[in-house]
């Protein structure tokens, strides 16, 4: 089944039109639009940050399908939140992203490049990951955030680290305190600022906050939030917290047995159709 978060691509079942219902990031796209109209003169959409074409994959043991063609157009500097039950492939989705298992060819693109012609480190580092649980190297907290632009023969600053640092919602004083004495919250923000040190264009987040207490979960929704604000992050996460979803996504997409069922705003997810996308919403907190 086809589901397109690009407002210029109409639903082909016509049960959902974006373009009405995408509110502010319909805005910034058609913003964006203009801009890109006004300079090549033409009426063509502008490329997507991430499109997903009719992806599919098979369990390589049982054979079952896990995606089931899904394809998806993810617009550059909005949240998008992925939702849906338990073992449905969001994760097996998200990984595709960052070729954490490789895609068959022409099925993710990165600005209109099909991911598999990138060199993989260099795709990690524009399109980062950060997981449940943070897994921080032995070492300081500035250790950790060197490491990937150490990679690229590159060293960070003492300022440059601290501010990364803050970007990821965190005092800079931390920055000499060992990885093994923080906190869960604080080691996924860590986590998430060791990635920013690969100035990502996107975000994959897979359910980076369901280990985490009520205040790092919010350290960690506002440091996205902030991280779209001010760098125009294109940030895909995926969430079991439909609350979560609500507060910070722009669009919603409702993955439901390795298919994208629903593509929605979050403050219209009541309008959910789909039978068992229902029934996880009612379920949901
Ligand atoms: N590498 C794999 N090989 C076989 N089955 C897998 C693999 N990865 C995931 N699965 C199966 O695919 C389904 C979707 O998994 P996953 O993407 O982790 O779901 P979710 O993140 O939505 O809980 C599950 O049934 C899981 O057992
Ligand atoms: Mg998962």
């Amino acid at each position: 089944m086809k589901r397109m978060i690009d407002p210029r691509i109409p639903s082909t079942s016509g049960e959902i039109d974006l373009s009405q219902r995408m509110g502010s990031a319909a805005e910034e796209a058609r913003e964006l639009l203009v801009t890109v109209d006004d300079l090549a003169a033409d009426s063509s959409p502008p490329a997507p940050k991430i499109e997903v074409r009719e992806l599919t994959k098979e369990s390589e043991t049982t054979g079952e399908a896990i995606l089931r063609g899904v394809s998806v157009a993810v617009p550059a500097g909005v949240i998008v939140g992925i939702i849906g039950p338990s073992g449905s492939g969001k994760s097996t989705l998200l990984r595709a992203l960052n070729r954490l298992w490789e895609p068959p060819a022409g099925s993710v693109m990165l600005d209109g490049r099909d991911i598999r012609d990138l060199d993989v480190l260099a795709l990690r580092r524009r399109v980062g990951m950060l997981f449940q649980m943070p897994a921080l190297f032995d070492g300081t907290v500035a250790d950790n955030v060197r490491y990937g632009p150490k990679l690229k023969g590159i060293d960070l600053s003492d300022e440059e680290v601290k501010k990364l640092l803050v970007m990821a919602d965190l005092e800079p004083s931390l920055a000499s305190k060992s990885s093994s004495e923080l906190s869960v919250g604080q080691a996924q923000r860590v986590a998430l600022a060791r990635t920013l040190a690969n100035e990502p264009e996107v975000l994959l987040l897979d359910e980076p906050t369901s280990a985490l207490d009520p205040i790092s979960t919010q350290n960690i929704e506002e440091a996205i939030v902030r991280l779209k604000k001010t760098r125009r992050m294109t940030t895909v996460m995926v969430s079991h917290s439909v609350k979560q979803i609500q507060r910070i996504a722009d669009l919603v997409c409702l993955l439901v047995a390795g298919e994208i069922v629903e593509v929605l705003e979050p403050s219209r997810l009541s309008e959910a159709r789909h039978p068992m996308a229902r029934r996880f919403l009612e379920l949901s907190t």
